[in-house]
């Protein structure tokens, strides 16, 4: 469900016109909706509300990743969601933000030494660890600061999630996690480590999943590793179940299962671990929230079907490229009419390609469209390629709006690089 509606013939985030925002801000340009932001995050408590255990129920640690725009992030602080950071950006946009560090998790498999020490300084609540040589750096690290680290294993459990290969991190030829036999040896060497508290255990198999069954084939395992780990006298307190849940883009395609089909299925799948659950959700959270508004620039002849240009490119939007992922593409003002399409970007690459062949709206040079389900793991992947200056960010809320990420001048960008003396 999101807040991205045709009224009197216009798109319209909440009560906003896109054109409107285009109009004042320019194209490219995301917009969020506020509205979205909040009913997903209520959608995603209601499913896990009353899971685990512990006074504070479940934490719901939303992965910056992907998106960490600073309205967005606040948005999610008032609504008392926590943070999963995998860099030292992340954990400071996060404080900035107000997201309560003790609600962090801090997770990925290249931490440094500095991040540790910036995590440990302000006090996030879980390292979740990758490798045993990075428990013992952290193990280090902490002891040198005079803190004591919580500490996760996250446990590469082999288990396929069937999603985009790119997007699969359970399977045991991944860099994520330790292998699932090698966990009992790992947490009896950690629980000795000086520094380190070790109370849980972690799994993330992937993103864009779009059958739970993989996912409970996860937890089942972890189900069992705790019960061994437990057995060989660790007090195991929270398991971090991670993210992964997919979102719909192609409405055309069965719906993936919903934030409560999958709460569901956790219900079942931890019955009796008697731990807090931790959940990392990032695309179901803020997917559906965004839309990326770009203009047309003028239409070309192709072999089969014409090319659609437009403002925005695989650097502001790079999912397509990346992932042949598809996303709805929606004129801001729909004439009734449809076309076959190729939509395209400026960029000097073939594989700047939006869609290929795609029925969608007619549109023509100076029309509006709209890349919808642009909330996740767009902005927060978009770069400067082809100098192109880093996207505006736009966020709704109701009748009104703000910009949230200026639109960088390409003067800024010069300013940033230095011609050294010997050129000159
Ligand atoms: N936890 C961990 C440890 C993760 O690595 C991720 C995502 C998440 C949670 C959040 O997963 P989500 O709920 O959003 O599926 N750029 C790709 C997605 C990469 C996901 C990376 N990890 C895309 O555009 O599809």
């Amino acid at each position: 469900m999101d807040h991205f509606t045709l009224r009197d013939g216009a798109l319209h985030a909440e009560d906003v016109a896109l054109d409107a925002i285009a109009d004042a801000v320019g194209t490219p340009v995301y917009v969020y909706s506020n509205a979205t932001l909040r009913h997903h995050v209520q959608v995603m408590r209601d499913a896990v509300t009353g899971l685990g255990v512990g006074p504070d129920g479940p934490l719901i640690a939303f992965a910056v990743k992907a998106n960490p725009n600073g309205a967005v992030l606040a948005t999610l602080a008032r609504e008392g969601l926590g943070a999963d950071v995998v860099s030292g950006g992340e954990i400071a946009r996060a404080v900035a933000a107000g997201i309560p560090p003790a609600k962090m998790v801090f997770s990925g498999v290249g931490k440094t030494a500095d991040e540790m020490r910036q995590a440990l300084a302000v006090g996030v609540g879980q390292f979740n660890l990758e490798s045993e040589a990075e428990a013992e750096m952290l193990s280090v690290v902490a002891v040198a600061e005079g803190r004591t680290a919580a500490v996760a294993y996250r446990i590469n459990p082999d288990v396929d999630a069937g999603t985009h290969a790119k997007i699969s991190t359970g399977r045991s030829d991944n860099k994520f996690g330790i292998p699932y036999a090698a966990a009992p040896a790992a947490y009896t060497r950690a629980a000795a480590l000086p520094g380190l508290h070790v109370q849980g255990v972690a799994v993330h198999i992937g993103s864009q999943l779009t059958d739970l069954a993989p996912l409970e084939a996860a937890f089942d395992r972890i189900g069992a590793l705790i019960a061994t780990l437990r057995g060989a006298g660790h007090a195991i307190t929270t398991a971090d179940l991670g993210g992964g849940l997919g979102v719909p883009y192609d409405r055309s395609l069965p719906a993936p299962p919903s934030p409560a089909d999958y709460g569901v299925m956790v219900a079942r799948a931890t019955k009796g671990w008697d731990t807090r659950l931790i959940f990392e959700p990032g695309r179901v959270i803020v997917g559906n929230a965004g839309a990326l508004v770009a203009t047309v620039i003028r239409l070309k002849d192709g072999v089969d079907s014409p090319f659609v240009i437009v403002d925005a490119a695989m650097n502001d939007l790079l999912r397509p490229s990346l992932y042949d992922a598809w996303h709805d593409i929606r004129a801001t003002r729909p004439n009734g009419e449809t076309a076959a399409v190729n939509v395209v970007g400026p960029v000097c690459e073939s594989g700047d390609t939006f869609a290929t062949a795609r029925i969608m709206d007619a549109v023509a040079a100076g029309d509006r469209v709209a890349f919808m389900t642009a909330g996740a793991y767009a902005a927060a992947m978009a770069s400067t390629y082809n100098s192109r200056p880093l996207t505006p960010e736009v966020l709704v809320d109701g009748d009104r709006w703000a910009v949230v990420r200026a639109r960088e001048p390409i003067e800024a960008m010069i300013a940033r690089e230095q011609i050294p003396d010997w050129l000159v």
